[in-house]
């Protein structure tokens, strides 16, 4: 990309300005790509606000050399071409941005002369936070939720409605009483902080990391497939409306309430003041409250609170009027990168941690930073583009920390001028640091790329595995041992007292037996340890798909779990079926990889366990002690349950995503492709090759009409 001039604006000529427009138009063109379609930003709001506010100006300065595709006239970035298109009926505009105390006076300023006010009358001014999600637009016709869109380029958005269903706090139907027939409910889709952490800490093994909630938000909402959606944990405030069929309040606050009565989250720190003072108290009492807040904010954002005057005002060309964004300065500073540590996860993964001076960044104490992989820390991005213009990362380095979307601590950069002539770059262990395994970055089998994560090979004999192996096992999502945590098991592992699953249910019929025993160890006393006991218990028959899930097999997340769960039905079932499909001619191998949603990664990495004879034998041991019970059946009396169902060609009433979700919540299997397995085949306009097949093995089919009018 092209080198920005940088000239204070004063003191460009005709010529430079010209060239700096062009410059910047296509960088910030570049970012907008990233930050909107790829939801992968390469710079941080405050320098991306930094860029769009030079452009602002070269153009204040110099309005004649405004170009046609000038950053100043658009909002946000056209829809993916992932979702099908929605044309919002009412625009979603952006927010024009303040940065300082008297960018929001001339803004009250504005707003008093457009209005023709003198300085006596007071104008109630909302402030609330700026959410860091990103926004999306909800559709109630006659209570009922219709539609759900994501901003798109303010115009047209992507339609995820699907998506946006399996949000918890967005409700299918209003509750309570007086919302109009038609109304468009607008707010933010964000994601908290701990949920943030979980996901990631789900996803560690897949190899991908979200870097902040916004970008978790985005990617999880912009899935093609809503079942992903489901299960990632967004949240969602609504603050703004769109179209609306008759008028329901006066003024913002009031309508904020009614939101809240139908149904909705709203933010509870909104406040009205009556004078830029009072804002101003307001945005400085948010920003004290930022970093305990549980999500991320990056602002304040002030309305006009008389929904009369917000008419009045109406918009500009991309902003209204009514209302202007208090944008937060960044959060960064500059620390000593004191060490680099290789923490092994549950996979084997090494991990590099930064060690940092502790240095408060934006009210918090940071130390650690993650630091990903090897090549992060030389200075090769994900897609091997250099980061931080290539400088590596060595230890003593004076580093610039900055809080992304202040949850994971960031090393955005380092000063090189400030680096001891003495210092030599990282060298990354290719022995595991728990183990003493070679340590091995493994070829991609599809993509024949060499993995930029370094795994450990001691596979069951490396300690630090089988102590995340174990957190993995009693941890909430897979078998929710309460009061069995992350220290426990440490502790636990430490002293030998439980080094595989199966002896946390041996751990009582032990205890009996001990000299030592738990309740006299510190830490614990008779309740405790009788409580611990009863959870452990409460265990043994745990639901299949938490089992599974607790397994900790690679690239089985929950939903595979779940898959596999209701494949298969009974643990010897999925057993034996992957051990069949270790012969990759056989049968079973086709039914496994036919699972719509279980490709060859999974089904490789299921038949390394299962074929490995340690786990084998872990497993027995495991299943003399707990049950997995079968899931529950979603509908045991639907007509499709059980049933293994194909779903082909165009279907015009929903889309494939909803037609899945439908089928699996009614019990059915969904399959990817016809075999004799298969029991139903709904086959749309336009298909092909699987209709032919299912004709030929004489399945049953029938049309989307027909499907319909089978699950009623
Ligand atoms: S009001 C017509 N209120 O900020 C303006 N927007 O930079 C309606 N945002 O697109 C927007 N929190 O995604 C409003 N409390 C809030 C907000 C908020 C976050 C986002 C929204 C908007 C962007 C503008």
């Amino acid at each position: 990309m092209a080198e920005l001039d940088g000239t204070p604006v004063d003191e460009l000529t005709l010529e430079q300005a010209a060239g700096e427009l062009e410059r910047l138009a296509a960088t910030i063109a570049d970012h907008d790509q990233h930050y909107h379609q790829d939801d992968a930003p390469k710079i941080d709001d405050a320098q991306y606000d930094a860029l769009k506010r030079r452009n602002l100006e070269i153009e204040v300065r110099f309005p004649e050399l405004i170009r046609s595709d000038s950053p100043s006239k658009r909002v946000g970035y056209a829809p993916s071409e992932k979702f099908s298109k929605y044309t919002h009926s009412v625009p979603m505009l952006s927010l024009d941005n303040a940065f300082s105390e008297g960018d929001v006076q001339d803004f009250v300023g504005r707003v008093r002369r457009f209005l023709g006010l003198d300085g006596d009358v007071a104008i109630p001014i909302t402030a609330e936070p700026k959410i860091d999600g990103l926004s999306a637009s909800l559709r109630y016709e006659n209570g009922v939720l219709v539609n759900g869109a994501t901003r798109g380029d303010g115009q047209v958005g992507e339609n995820v409605t699907g998506n946006l269903r399996t949000v918890e706090t967005i409700p299918q139907r209003l509750k309570g009483s007086g919302w109009p027939d038609i109304i468009e409910i607008r707010g933010e889709v964000y994601m908290a902080h701990e949920d943030f952490k979980a996901l990631n800490a789900r996803m560690l093994d897949s190899g991908r990391q979200f870097a902040n909630p916004r970008n978790a938000a985005a990617g999880s909402l912009r899935q093609l497939d809503a079942r992903i959606t489901a299960e990632r944990p967004l949240r969602f405030f609504a603050y703004a409306w769109g179209e609306i069929s008759a008028p329901v309040a006066t003024s913002q606050l009031e309508m904020i309430e009614n939101f809240k009565a139908w149904g909705f989250d709203i933010n509870p720190l909104m406040r009205r003041g009556e004078t830029v003072a009072e804002l101003i108290a307001v945005y400085n009492d948010i920003e004290a409250q930022r970093a305990s807040l549980g999500y991320d904010i990056d602002g304040v954002v002030y309305k006009v609170d008389d929904l009369a005057l917000q008419a009045r005002l109406g918009f500009a060309s991309r902003f209204p009027r009514w209302a202007i964004a208090h944008k937060f300065p960044a959060e960064q500073a500059t620390t000593i990168l004191e060490d680099i540590e290789i923490q092994v996860g549950r996979t084997g993964a090494l991990t590099p941690v930064a060690k940092l001076r502790p240095v408060t960044v934006g009210g918090v104490v940071v130390s650690n930073a993650t630091l990903h992989n090897g090549d992060y820390i030389a200075g090769i991005g994900a897609n091997g583009e250099p980061i931080r213009e290539g400088r590596d990362l060595r230890k003593g380095d004076q580093v610039t920390v900055q809080r992304a979307g202040d949850v994971i601590p960031q090393i955005v950069d380092v000063d090189i001028s400030a680096r001891a002539a003495n210092s030599k770059p990282f060298e990354f262990p290719e022995i595991c640091p728990a183990c003493g395994s070679h340590a091995v970055r493994e070829v991609n089998a599809k993509s024949g790329k060499i993995d930029v994560i370094r795994r450990c090979t001691g596979g069951l004999i490396c300690p630090a595995q089988a102590v995340e192996k174990l957190k993995h096992f009693v941890s909430r999502n897979a078998l929710d041992i309460d009061g069995f945590g992350d220290k426990q098991v440490e502790a636990f592992y430490h002293d030998g007292l439980v080094t595989r699953p199966a002896d946390i249910f041996t751990l009582q019929a032990r205890d009996k037996r001990s000299l030592k025993r738990l309740k006299d160890r510190e830490g614990w006393g008779g309740t405790s340890v009788r409580n611990l006991f009863e959870a452990i218990d409460e265990r043994r028959n745990v639901v299949l798909n938490r089992f599974i899930f607790g397994l900790g097999i690679r690239h089985i997340g929950e939903g595979t779990a779940k898959l596999l769960a209701r494949q298969y039905e009974d643990f010897e079932g999925l057993r034996s079926a992957v051990k069949a499909a270790a012969d990759e001619t056989s049968d079973a191998w086709m039914d496994l990889v036919n699972i719509d949603g279980i490709g060859e990664t999974v089904a490789h990495a299921l038949v390394e366990f299962f074929t490995e004879p340690h786990n084998d034998e872990a497993l027995d041991t495991l299943l003399e002690q707990v049950s997995p019970t079968p899931m529950e059946k979603t509908a045991s009396d639907s007509p499709v349950a059980g049933k293994t169902v194909v779903f082909t060609g165009a279907l015009e009433k929903f889309s494939r995503d909803e037609a899945k979700a439908m089928a699996e919540r009614l019990g059915a299997k969904v399959a990817g492709s016809v075999s004799k397995k298969t029991d139903l085949l709904v086959a749309g306009p336009g298909a092909g090759s699987k209709l032919k097949k299912a004709q030929d093995l004489e399945i049953e089919i029938t049309d989307e009409d027909g499907w319909l009018a089978i699950v009623g």
